[in-house]
């Protein structure tokens, strides 16, 4: 079964969107395999951001994404990683149709409320950074 990492960015978490967003996530028939909330701390945001050290927009993206608290979760599903990547819309919530997280919930490219890791790749690696296999649900059977 296919895995991604998901991240509720902290403007997502301090506008009260928590349940809104999750809610659509569970409604599809995505499982929720593991939840934290942190404040993400700058080394671990670095290496989450790795492949955009260089570009103009990497300093606010540290900023932004280390400013208060997100909410980290590994979602479980066939086809979950594109699936996830469709219900959240484009990098600019302007590009994004209704219907789509960031097209409802977004407005600015700097603050598009959710994160979804881009291929099966990201995916591994960015689990493995927020969670220890011990925090995933599987493990938790029984
Ligand atoms: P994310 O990684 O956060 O899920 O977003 P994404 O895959 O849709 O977009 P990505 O290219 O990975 O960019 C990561 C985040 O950097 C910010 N960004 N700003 N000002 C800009 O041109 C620009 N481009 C990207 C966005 O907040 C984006 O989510
Ligand atoms: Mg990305």
């Amino acid at each position: 079964m296919e895995r991604t990492f998901s991240m509720i960015k902290p403007e997502g978490v301090a506008r009260g969107l928590i349940g809104a967003i999750i809610g659509r996530l569970e409604n599809k028939g995505y499982r929720i395999i593991a939840l934290k909330m942190l404040r993400i701390p700058p080394e671990l945001a670095a290496k989450h951001y790795a492949e955009h050290e260089g570009k103009p927009f990497y300093q606010e993206l540290i900023r932004h994404i280390t400013s208060g608290p997100v909410v980290a979760m590994v979602l479980e599903g066939p086809g979950v990683i594109a699936g996830l990547r469709q219900m959240m819309g484009p990098t600019n919530p302007r590009d994004a149709a209704p219907g789509t997280i960031r097209g409802d919930y977004a407005l600015e490219v700097d603050a598009n409320v959710i994160h979804g890791s881009d291929s099966p790749a990201s995916a591994a690696r960015e689990i493995a950074l927020f969670f220890t296999p011990g925090e995933l649900g599987e493990a938790m059977v029984g």
